[in-house]
């Protein structure tokens, strides 16, 4: 099936195909969402299969307003306070899920709570209210790969058998990380996943710090966050962090002023400005992982959103997929 501009008829025939219990994927303002009826659970059953996604892994809820997804949790002013601030938005909360609410639990991969976000985009919007529910919508890429910023990363064999849905206007360049996840089930707010929100912002709302899950892997945080997965957004080429060159053999993914280099560069910003570095980090290792082996990345600073694109290469380092 072919990419659809995202006009009014192709968003009101993605909606039906979503009631049917198909899946649907759709630009959000960060990345690609793979979405699915959140109230269907043979819908969200095709939805893990279709990603290969370990079924111990919870979807983010993805609702119209903040006034649908208050519905589904137990609202508190903790809560209250970020979506004001947030919603629409990159950020998604974790909360303890209303019992009554119509979401099937394997979305929520039978946890006691739910993730809930509302996204800004117009076209993820326009889906959303014409759908008139609720969608579980990950980021739409196999398990463990690299996240989507454009239909072209979507798998072949997916745009070739699900509605594609493109932006109406291309100039709506998405953040290009995905939302900053923050569990508020307990009296301390955890920053389970950095993202497109940087923390201190964050923290300058909730006039708090946030907490980080221990960084040690085993079952139980395997629970509490399972998206903290260390082997995650992979790309096939082996990754060397902090390289101050490329060797060789060696693709480079630069930042900054880049030293001179034969082999294949992309250049996340040469004016290492981090939020477009966070834009074009997995357009560029897309890229990159096309074509090289090996890719030497350049050293990247921790702070602000830096923080969230270091976690992605950390991860996609460590991976051997
Ligand atoms: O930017 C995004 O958030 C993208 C776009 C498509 O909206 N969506 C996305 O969804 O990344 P997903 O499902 O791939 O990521 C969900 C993250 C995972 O790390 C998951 O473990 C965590 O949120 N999560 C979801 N529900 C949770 C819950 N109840 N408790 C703890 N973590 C949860
Ligand atoms: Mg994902």
């Amino acid at each position: 099936m072919p990419v659809h501009p995202a006009t009014a008829s192709a968003i009101q025939s993605a909606a039906r195909r979503l009631q049917r219990g198909g899946l649907v994927a759709f630009p959000t303002e960060t990345v690609y969402g793979l979405g699915a009826d959140a109230s269907q659970a043979d819908a969200v059953a095709r939805l893990y299969a279709m990603k290969a996604r370990p079924r111990f892994n919870p979807l983010l809820i993805h609702c119209a307003s903040a006034r649908a997804a208050r519905a589904l949790a137990q609202w508190d002013a903790r809560l209250e306070r970020l979506a004001r601030a947030f919603w629409p938005g990159p950020l998604s909360l974790v909360a303890p899920c209303r019992a009554d609410a119509p979401i099937a639990r394997l979305a929520l991969a039978g946890l006691s709570t739910i993730g809930l976000r509302v996204p800004a985009h117009g076209t993820a919007r326009a889906l959303l209210r014409a759908f008139g529910g609720a969608l579980a919508a990950p980021s739409a890429n196999p398990s463990g790969r690299l996240s989507p910023t454009r239909p072209a990363h979507l798998p072949t064999r997916w745009r070739r058998n699900l509605p594609v849905l493109a932006p109406l206007r291309a100039a709506a360049q998405p953040l290009g990380l995905e939302s900053t996840v923050l569990g508020c089930a307990q009296a301390r707010t955890l920053l389970l996943r950095p993202g497109a929100l940087a923390r201190a912002e964050i923290e300058a709302v909730l006039g708090e710090k946030l907490t980080s899950p221990p960084r040690r892997q085993g079952t139980k945080r395997a629970l509490l966050s399972p998206g903290q997965m260390a082997r995650h957004y992979a790309p096939r080429a082996r990754l060397r962090l902090n390289a101050r060159r490329a060797r060789a053999d060696e693709a480079l993914l630069a930042f900054g002023p880049a030293p001179a280099h034969r082999g294949l560069t992309r250049n996340l910003s040469r004016n290492g400005d981090l939020a477009e570095a966070a834009a074009n980090l997995f357009d560029h290792l897309h890229q990159l992982d096309a074509r090289a082996r090996k890719i030497a990345v350049m050293p990247i600073p921790p702070h602000g959103l830096g923080e969230a694109i270091n976690d992605r290469l950390r991860r996609a380092a460590r991976s051997t997929v």
